[in-house]
């Protein structure tokens, strides 16, 4: 139910997405992402309350903004996460609600999720060797991970369940087919995602990213692959098994950048707009939030923010500037 004009930027991109963290904490340290000490954590009074988010959602859902997905930090690391599910299933005009979460709360969480209307999840999962995922979350904790994924697989209205996992070159190749298998094996998209320059410890060099056309020819080598159509917004390339059994999907920013079709926008932890992961740029939202704003004013904001929408992100250009921002604190 669009309500009020769509959010357009200048080159003509229509806004349909949002992704909204709800908090800068996570209870990981992947090395993509976080530094082993963690990061200096907002205070829970400049995280937006889920009220806070609720009303956003419905501002932009007026605008034609009908996805919304629900990242962190560790999105469940506040656990009365089902609650927001449970107001923001009821907004008008969002038609489509999804989390990407590391996996370890779900196996308590994923049935409240579940009740409170959740019906697509993304679980972030790099490997399948116990050695190996400490190596990269800093953490031992993949038991807990797939005993979550088993608990989602519980509830066939929570589908698709997509397996996330980042690829770095000299660490994801042993494991590719490994992956392709699970994705045969299980109800779960398998899904790489480039390595981008999102990392707090700065490592990040292009050397590092394992392109998803290499991945693609490891998997074809032991399970050929079919094309499958994706709209034009798509992110991800999706891919069947020849045979049918499973599917899986590569995201391709670096190698294949989508800047030209992309649809979305991103909301941080402490309710500021990032028109692009890779902005120099935020436009604070709280502050209109909380001292009285209406709709239309915030509208107004997020109207001239989107505008600026840069055109494309520059990655391994000479000219590219990094953001100082990790993943966790801009929001997966
Ligand atoms: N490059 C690519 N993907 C990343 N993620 C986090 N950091 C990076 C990075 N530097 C992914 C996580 C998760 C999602 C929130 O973002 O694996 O799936
Ligand atoms: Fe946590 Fe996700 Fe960052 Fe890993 S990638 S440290 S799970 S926020």
């Amino acid at each position: 139910m669009t309500t009020r004009p769509p959010l357009t930027d200048s080159f003509d991109r229509r806004i349909e997405s949002v992704r909204i963290s709800i908090t800068d904490r996570c209870n990981f340290r992947c090395r993509y992402c976080m530094p082993a000490e963690g990061l200096p954590w907002l205070q829970r009074s400049e995280v937006l309350t889920f009220e806070e988010i609720e009303r956003l959602a419905r501002i932009l859902a007026a605008m034609g903004v009908s996805h919304v997905r629900i990242t962190g930090g560790e999105p469940l690391v506040r656990r009365d996460a089902p609650d927001l599910i449970e107001r923001l299933v009821r907004v008008p005009g969002l038609d489509d609600l999804a989390l990407t979460t590391n996996g370890v709360a779900l196996r308590t969480l994923a049935g409240p999720l579940v009740d409170a209307g959740l019906r697509r999840i993304n679980v972030s999962l790099d490997s399948l060797d116990h050695t190996r995922f400490a190596e990269v979350t800093r953490r031992d904790m993949l038991d807990r991970v797939l005993e979550g994924l088993e608990e989602a697989e519980r509830y066939p209205e929570l589908r698709p369940i997509k397996v996330n996992c980042v690829a770095m070159r000299g660490f994801t190749e042993q494991e590719v087919v490994a992956f392709a298998e699970l994705a045969r094996r299980k109800p779960y998209v398998v899904r790489f995602i480039e390595f981008m320059p999102l990392d707090a410890d700065r490592t990040w060099s292009k050397d590092d990213v394992l392109t998803g056309d290499e991945i693609r020819a490891m998997i074809e080598a032991a399970h050929p692959l079919v094309r499958l159509p994706a709209p034009a917004s798509s992110t991800a390339e999706r891919w069947a098994f020849a045979d049918g059994a499973g599917e899986v999907g590569f995201i391709n920013p670096v190698s294949q950048p989508f800047c030209s079709s992309c649809d979305r926008i991103r909301i941080t932890a402490e309710g500021a707009l990032r028109t692009c992961l890779f902005a120099l740029e935020e436009t604070d939202l709280r502050t209109p939030l909380r001292s009285g704003a209406d709709d239309l004013a915030i509208e107004a904001l997020i109207r001239e923010a989107v505008a600026g929408k840069r055109m494309k992100h520059e990655i391994g250009e000479p000219g590219f500037v990094r953001s100082a921002k990790s993943m966790s604190q801009i929001g997966g």
